[in-house]
Parts: C-alpha cells; sequence; structure tokens
C-alpha cells in the first residue's frame, strides 16, 4: 500500500469515503460488505463525519470493523464548525469514538471554517492530541487564506491535513493551494475524486474521446484513471465514496496503475491545470 509519510504523520494514500452510507438500513449489508473489500484492498483508511446522517455512517462503520485490527484502519472523523470549540467539541469527539467503537481517531478535521475563532479550535484540537482522544488534526473546506490564518496561530503548524475537493474535472487547488500546503509539510485529502454529486463534470470527463481512448489502452475505467490522476500528485490521498464492493475492488486498483508521461500530457491538455487563481470548489 502505498503510505504519504511526512514528519506529521503517515497515512495511506488511498482511502474510502462514507457520506450518504449507513443512512438507509435497506442497503446497510452492501455497504458494509463494500468498506470490508475496501479494507482487504489495503484501502485502510476510511473516512467519515458527525455530519454524516447524524451519525448513522460512524455506526455503520463501527460495524464494519468490528474485529479488524485496530492497527489495521485509519479513521477520520470530523466536527461541524458549530461543535469545533471548547463548549462542544468533547463531547462531539466522545460521541464519534463511541459511534465508532474505537478509543481513539487517527486524524479529526474541522469540517468547514465557521464563527468559532480558530486559536480555540486548534487549542481543542490539540487538548484531544493530549487526552489521546485523536492522533492528528486537520481541517477541510479551507483555502489558502486560511491555510495561511492557520500556520500563523499558535499550535497552527501542527495541522496534519487539509481535505479539499479536487478532481481532474477540478484543479484550482493545484494553483497554490497545494504547492503552500506541501511546502508547509500538510497533507492534502482529495474529497469527491470522482467528481462527487457534480454529474455534469463527471460527464465532461467520461465522455471525452481522448480519455477513453487511454483507458481502452491502459484496460481501465474512467473512474479509476480519475483516482490514478489523484495519486500521482505527490502529498495527495484520494477518498472515493463506493457503496457497492465491485466499485471498491475496482478503486483499489488504481494503487497499480502506470501510466505513460505522454498520455497525462494528453489529460493535461483536455482538463489543463489553472493558470490563475480560482476560489475553492465546495461539495
Ligand atoms: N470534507 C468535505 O466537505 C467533504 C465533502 C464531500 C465529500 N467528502 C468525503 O469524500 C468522500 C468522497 O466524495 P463523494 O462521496 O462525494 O464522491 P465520489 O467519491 O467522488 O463519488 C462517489 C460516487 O462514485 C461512485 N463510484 C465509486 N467507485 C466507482 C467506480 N469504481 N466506478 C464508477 N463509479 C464509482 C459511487 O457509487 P456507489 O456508491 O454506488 O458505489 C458514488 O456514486 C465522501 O464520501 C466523504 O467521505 C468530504
Amino acid at each position: 500500500m502505498k503510505i504519504i509519510s511526512k514528519t506529521r504523520l503517515k497515512m495511506p494514500a488511498l482511502g474510502q469515503g462514507t457520506w450518504r452510507m449507513g443512512e438507509d438500513p435497506a442497503n446497510e449489508a452492501n455497504e458494509i460488505e463494500a468498506l470490508r473489500t475496501g479494507l482487504s484492498y489495503g484501502m485502510a483508511m476510511i473516512d467519515t463525519a458527525e455530519m454524516y446522517g447524524d451519525g448513522k455512517s460512524e455506526k455503520l462503520i463501527g460495524k464494519a470493523i468490528a474485529g479488524v485490527n485496530r492497527d489495521d484502519v485509519y479513521l477520520v472523523s470530523k466536527v461541524y464548525p458549530y461543535n469545533a470549540g471548547r463548549a462542544n467539541i468533547f463531547v462531539s469527539c466522545n460521541n464519534s469514538l463511541q459511534r465508532l467503537g474505537v478509543d481513539c481517531l487517527d486524524l479529526y478535521l474541522l469540517h468547514w471554517r465557521g464563527r468559532i475563532p480558530l486559536k480555540e479550535t486548534i487549542e481543542c484540537m490539540e487538548e484531544l492530541v493530549r487526552r489521546q482522544k485523536i492522533k492528528h488534526w486537520g481541517v477541510s473546506n479551507f483555502d489558502l487564506n486560511d491555510m495561511e490564518e492557520i500556520w500563523r496561530l499558535p499550535g497552527g503548524k501542527n495541522c496534519a491535513v487539509n481535505q479539499v475537493l479536487y478532481h481532474l474535472g477540478s484543479r484550482g487547488v493545484e494553483f497554490n493551494l497545494l504547492p503552500s500546503m506541501r511546502y508547509e509539510g500538510v497533507i492534502a485529502m482529495a474529497y469527491c475524486p470522482l467528481g462527487g454529486t457534480n454529474m455534469a463534470a463527471r460527464s465532461n470527463i467520461t465522455h471525452n474521446k481522448k480519455i477513453l481512448g487511454i483507458c481502452e489502452k491502459y484496460d481501465i475505467t474512467v473512474s479509476q484513471l480519475m483516482l490514478a490522476f489523484i495519486l500521482k500528485h505527490q502529498n495527495v490521498a484520494a477518498i472515493p465514496k463506493a457503496s457497492r464492493s465491485f466499485h471498491s475492488a475496482a478503486n483499489a486498483k488504481a494503487y497499480d496503475i502506470e501510466i505513460d508521461e505522454d498520455d497525462w500530457d494528453i489529460v493535461n491538455k483536455e482538463f489543463p491545470a489553472p493558470t490563475k487563481k480560482i476560489p475553492l470548489d465546495m461539495e
């Protein structure tokens, strides 16, 4: 398994998203199987949030990882912005741990920036680390100006991860956010790596004749190419969500895809990197 190794943390480069999973009991067995399939193929990181299904996603994961060696799964959860202060974060974190059935999260993220001062959130995150409730902390949906603010605050350089929307059809983060994060040793977790719910963006890619030609040449699917695109970038992890096992298995194969630079040049021409600052895309 490819591991991103930085001074602050080691984390798997490919994980599993769980947004909208755990919400319908009729899908539970398939969703659990999909997560277990992903784990069996080495996609050890599972991303969730207290927001997802109001805790139901965390409960589903708890069931999927029951009996799995704790060291074989890397758990990421997120706190609502309005819970990310002294008044609520400790209860929020404990609730997430309880639903997941574990003692400690590998990574805890501020889901997006809200009204609670970042300084207070950082102090709370550091306190959670001291209490051994979380191993590392980070943020999500932070653009460069927000990251720069974090880096200026006491303890802010301990921010290990920024989870942002990033896929082949939405490359704005490449302009200055990812290079600055790389410089500061902050890992990017690409959410919606398959386009998420943006069907138009996904459809542009899946219907592009040159992309289809490359996929045919390497005998891969467009989704696998989209994941290989993320994994090609240094310091970036991807968390595709799959609620069906055959999708989990297909996604795990993205680890091993090797595409010639000439073909990446074609991909880059069809879906170019940004040449100017673009506001952060969000789901
Ligand atoms: N921090 C944030 O604000 C934020 C926002 C959005 C998402 N996220 C996280 O990022 C994760 C991923 O984003 P996402 O769920 O929005 O979208 P995504 O992973 O880009 O796309 C998920 C969709 O792709 C399908 N899919 C998965 N593997 C596939 C494959 N191999 N071939 C074809 N289709 C495939 C899934 O189908 P099936 O489910 O039917 O298998 C699902 O419909 C979320 O689940 C969540 O954990 C974070």
